[in-house]
């Protein structure tokens, strides 16, 4: 059945999830792979986790920089961010019941325009 509520086991599972999917896609598997070697996916799913539990459970589980990472990935277009949104859209959906899902995807939308805002000015855009 599915878990009604927003926990931690809740973003587990749409971190692995999501991840999972990722690393199957043929559009994003190539850009994370270049950026996060094998041996390295563990610790950037603990972090990925970490990030949502705070972002989203207010823990203090993650107090880094996101924008950074992404700023330092050339390649990163449109193309990359609609991929993004629509697998993290198709996993939340099937994972979590409707206002979680909701709460996950409104998150990943704003976070996702603050980059493409900071990327396009970044690069004088
Ligand atoms: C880290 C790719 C969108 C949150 C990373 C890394 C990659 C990546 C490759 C690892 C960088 C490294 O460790 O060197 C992408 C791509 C995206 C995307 C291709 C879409 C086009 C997003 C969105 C969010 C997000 C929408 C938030 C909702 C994060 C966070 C980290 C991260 C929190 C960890 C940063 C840190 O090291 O503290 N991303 N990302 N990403 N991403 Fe994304």
């Amino acid at each position: 059945p599915l878990p009604a509520v927003l926990d931690e086991a809740m973003v587990h599972s749409v971190v692995h999830g999501f991840y999972d999917r990722i690393r199957k896609d043929e559009l994003l598997a190539p850009i994370f792979d270049g950026a996060i070697p094998p041996q390295d996916w563990p610790s950037h799913l603990d972090k990925m986790c970490a990030f949502w539990s705070a972002t989203l459970l207010r823990t203090d589980r993650y107090d880094g920089r996101p924008l950074p990472a992404h700023l330092a990935i050339p390649e990163l277009a449109e193309e990359h961010f609609r991929r993004w949104l629509s697998l993290f859209r198709d996993t939340v959906e099937q994972l979590c019941p409707p206002e979680v899902a909701n709460l996950f995807l409104d998150r990943a939308l704003r976070i996702a325009h603050s980059f493409r805002l900071a990327i396009a000015f970044h690069r004088g855009e």
